[in-house]
């Protein structure tokens, strides 16, 4: 599987660069348990030093043992001590179970924050230098991405890479217009280059079929998918049926790919019934981000961006619409990351705290005959979930300034009713971020209501 989804994310490196305060916080993003390899040690056999005193050789295959609980246990945060990974067993174990991320630390900064500590294996400063270059040797091997912080180790243990060239021979599934508008000799040494439709026309079986026939690749070959979400849906989705799947990365090219539809493995077309109901479960191996494609995005595609945007930065609790365009897109992306890792398969139900706003959204959608864009219902969806939620809405207001929509009221209701299936359950919005909870049907509707024009 891919990064981290099915996986641990093992944080390796030295002593001192950071991994028990990254790992507590990448566990509570993630919502999953989060192990100190350390802490664990000391909790069932006593403090590190009186362990050490008795033999590293003893020491080390404590930290084995843990490290292979740690790892048969369930999905999980992982912080391994600086040296547990020189053991080939644990090597071995963390291949198979983890996505392994190195977080590094220059060895001043590492001194500075441990020679007090009273560790070890930190008493003296040339020793430690000795160490800290032999064990960076074994990390460099080790290691399958890392960062930093929380944000970069959550874009790297999804694949997630800034940069617009894919490395690798792929057949290419661009949409028709961005096409036209940016050169694809840049961006793959593709096998073969497939042009579909530009948007969500791309979207239909027919496209699929297409597709399926025209495709050489073999199951050992790689698909992109370069468009917005309407393509990345579709190649997604066409890597996931092509000879029972093949690896595919995704390029996004518009704000609502980098900061949404690009990420987190669901893809899809639509059937006549309606949107998104045909599709799969297919992570990209990678997803390119490059903002620079954004230069000839339409604004009111920005647009619609911008309001995933928003709905991401309301649920992470920060004012990420406030941030310079490439931050701004970290940020949401590292964001939809730790909440995909959370619920891959959105079995548990917290993955669909990514959908605030989105069931009236696609009332409004649906009422609209699917005229009204859907970052443009988004907007609106959010300001009746505020309501809701008796928050501000200040913030929409300002950033997106939604207006309200024309459509038929009766319809819109049908159309919500029918999305939830009889049962009102709606993503609302609390101190702690976005929670799923039943709303009584006269409330949500007078909050439907509201965003609709006379
Ligand atoms: N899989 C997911 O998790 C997920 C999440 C959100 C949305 N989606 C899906 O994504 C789709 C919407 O995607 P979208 O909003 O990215 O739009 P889109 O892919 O439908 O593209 C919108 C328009 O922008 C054009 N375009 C794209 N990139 C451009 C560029 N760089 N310059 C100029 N024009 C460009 C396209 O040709 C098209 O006309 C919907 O089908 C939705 O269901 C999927
Ligand atoms: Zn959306």
């Amino acid at each position: 599987m891919v990064g981290a989804v099915d996986k641990h994310l093992a944080l390796i490196g030295f002593m001192g660069a950071g991994k028990s305060t990254l790992g507590r916080e990448l566990a509570q993003l993630t919502d999953r348990p989060f192990v100190d390899t350390d802490d664990e040690i000391e909790k069932r056999f006593g403090p590190i030093g009186e362990l050490f005193e008795r033999g590293e050789p003893e020491f080390r295959r404590i930290e084995e043992q843990i490290v292979a609980e740690a790892l048969a246990g369930p999905t999980a945060i992982i912080a391994l001590g600086g040296g547990a990974v020189l053991s080939e067993v644990t090597q071995a174990r963390l291949d198979r179970t983890a996505f392994i991320a190195w977080v590094p630390v220059d060895v001043d900064t590492a001194w500075s924050r441990v020679s007090d500590s009273g560790r070890p294996l930190a008493q003296d400063r040339e020793r430690f230098g000795q160490l800290y270059d032999q064990r960076c040797e074994v990390y460099d091997v080790l290691a399958q991405g890392g960062g930093a912080d929380v944000e970069a180790l959550l874009l790297s243990a999804h694949g997630i890479v800034f940069s617009g060239r894919v490395p690798y021979d792929a057949a290419l599934i661009a949409d028709e217009r961005v096409a036209s508008l940016h050169e694809l000799r840049l961006l793959t040494p593709a096998v073969s280059t497939h042009l579909v439709p530009s948007g969500e026309e791309a979207k239909t079986l027919a496209v699929v079929e297409r597709l399926w026939s025209e495709l050489e690749i073999g199951r050992d070959g790689w698909l992109v998918g370069f468009g917005g979400g309407s393509t990345t849906d579709l190649a997604g989705f066409v890597a996931a049926t092509h000879l029972r799947g093949v690896r595919w990365v995704a390029v996004p090219t518009t704000l609502v790919g980098m900061v949404d539809a690009a990420i987190g493995g669901k893809t899809g077309i639509n059937t006549v019934e309606g949107k998104n109901l045909a599709g799969a479960f297919h992570f990209p191996q990678q997803v390119f981000v490059d903002p620079s494609f954004l230069s000839t995005l339409p604004p009111e595609e920005r647009r619609a961006g911008m309001a995933e945007v928003v709905k991401t930065g309301l649920l992470a609790g920060k004012e990420l619409w406030a941030l310079q365009e490439e931050e701004m897109i970290r940020a949401c992306a590292a964001f939809k990351t730790a909440v995909v890792l959370s619920d891959p398969y959105e079995r548990e139900g917290r993955r669909a705290i990514l959908n605030l706003g989105h069931t009236f959204a696609h009332a409004l959608e649906a009422a609209s005959g699917y005229e009204l864009r859907h970052g443009d219902a988004v907007a609106l969806g959010l300001l009746a979930a505020l309501r809701l939620s008796g928050r501000s809405t200040d913030v929409v207001e300002e950033v997106l300034a939604p207006a309200p929509v024309r459509v038929d009221r009766g319809r819109a209701w049908n159309a919500l009713l029918r999305d939830k299936k009889g049962r009102l359950k709606l993503i609302l919005l609390g101190d702690e971020g976005g929670y799923v909870t039943d709303v009584p049907e006269r409330d949500v509707k007078r909050a439907l209501d509201q965003l609709i024009a006379d």
